[in-house]
């Protein structure tokens, strides 16, 4: 369990230098609950555990009428910005939903030219008035590090409400890799969990925030193997590959994605992130990153096949029927997880698991 530190006793300046690992325990509360969600590195193997058992409670209590009313009742007196100026379908739909399914009523802001910052409002004036309406701000931006910014901010007013980072940039989306983490570990129940097994990511590594927040959790795991496939102009970032070794965990970095496919148990795909931008380097072959339905043949019999969506020509559709195909999965699994975690947030976690272990087991 990290130890809470307070951001009240510390400037941004100084806060601004510490590592992840050194700025994680500023964001949990006493008890060891997240308060603001803003990096993968402030979740430890316990919370991770505590996030997917709480999420399947969830789900399995709103599997009827009786249920989802109870749920519903959890957080009826809280309310939630939902400010996303970056496009997103999933995210925001399953935190809305994940809101809903605990009675929050939230609110949103997607489009920062209809609200004050188009008279030239500044961005944490913008986040400090929402502060002034809601319980929680859930917010995506194009910003790195943007989040973790607000998250000191606000908690250095005298209405300090809990920040989810939606995804920051090219940098941090940790309530993907939440919903990813809950998707291993659903998929390998019958297998050990998610230790032992090897993820290969594949794609625009380079500035896929899901996969650097997924790599970031998975060190959490015992003997996970990480392997990097990507054309080089668009391989993992170094900072990502010393902190893994750093920790002694095993990985590999390569432009063959093809040929690991067999060794994978779950493979990771994602689409060419060119909002960003070009990049430059040797030419390559987008197919060579493709997963088709040839590669089903090569894929372990227990092996699945991932993705954050939205896809482009990554998976071919053929995948979609195959049973190891779990990016669907995924979606759903995402309004689960966070409403596990606005449940733990709000510390209605324990109340749940009682609810659970009286009208579920
Ligand atoms: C991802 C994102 O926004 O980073 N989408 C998502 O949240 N599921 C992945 C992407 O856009 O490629």
């Amino acid at each position: 369990m990290l130890h809470r530190k307070m951001l009240q006793e510390i400037a941004w300046a100084d806060f601004q230098k510490l590592s992840l690992a050194e700025k994680a325990p500023y964001f949990v509360q006493s008890s060891g609950r997240p308060y603001h969600c803003v990096m993968a590195q402030q979740f430890d193997r316990e919370m991770l555990d505590h996030l997917c058992d709480l999420a399947t409670r969830i789900r399995r209590i709103g599997k009827s009428k009786q249920g989802m009313d109870y749920l519903s009742t959890l957080l009826k007196n809280k309310r939630a910005m939902l400010y996303f100026t970056q496009p997103s379908t999933r995210t925001f739909l399953s935190f809305y939903s994940a809101c809903q399914i605990l009675g929050i009523r939230p609110a949103e802001v997607r489009d920062p030219d209809i609200s004050s910052e188009a008279k030239g409002e500044t961005k944490e004036d913008t986040i400090r008035t929402f502060s002034s309406f809601f319980d929680l701000i859930i917010m995506r931006t194009p910003m790195q590090g943007f989040a973790e910014e607000m998250a000191w901010m606000i908690s250095n007013t005298d209405r300090p409400i809990p920040i989810i980072n939606a995804g920051s940039g090219k940098d941090q989306h940790p309530t993907q890799a939440l919903l990813d983490i809950y998707t291993l570990a659903r998929s390998f129940e019958k297998r050990g969990g998610i230790d032992n097994k090897t993820v290969l990511f594949c794609g625009d590594l380079a500035r896929g925030r899901t996969v650097r927040s997924l790599s970031g959790l998975l060190m959490n795991y015992t003997n996970v193997r990480q392997i990097f496939a990507a054309p080089e102009c668009l391989q993992i970032g170094q900072d990502i590959l010393d902190r893994l070794k750093a920790a002694g965990i095993e990985y590999e970095v390569t432009t063959d994605f093809k040929g690991k496919i067999p060794e994978a148990d779950a493979i990771y795909m994602t689409r060419l992130q060119d909002e960003w931008g070009d990049v430059s380097g040797p030419p390559y072959k987008p197919e060579d990153y493709f997963f088709t339905g040839d590669d089903l043949k090569v894929l372990k019999r227990e092996g699945i096949i991932m993705h954050p969506l939205p896809r482009r020509k990554e998976i071919s559709t053929e995948c979609d029927n195959d049973s190891r195909a779990v990016y669907w999965r995924q979606v759903r699994n995402g309004m689960w997880i966070r409403a596990a975690l606005i449940a733990t947030t709000f510390c209605r976690d324990d109340e749940i698991t009682q609810y659970y272990m009286l009208n579920n087991r």
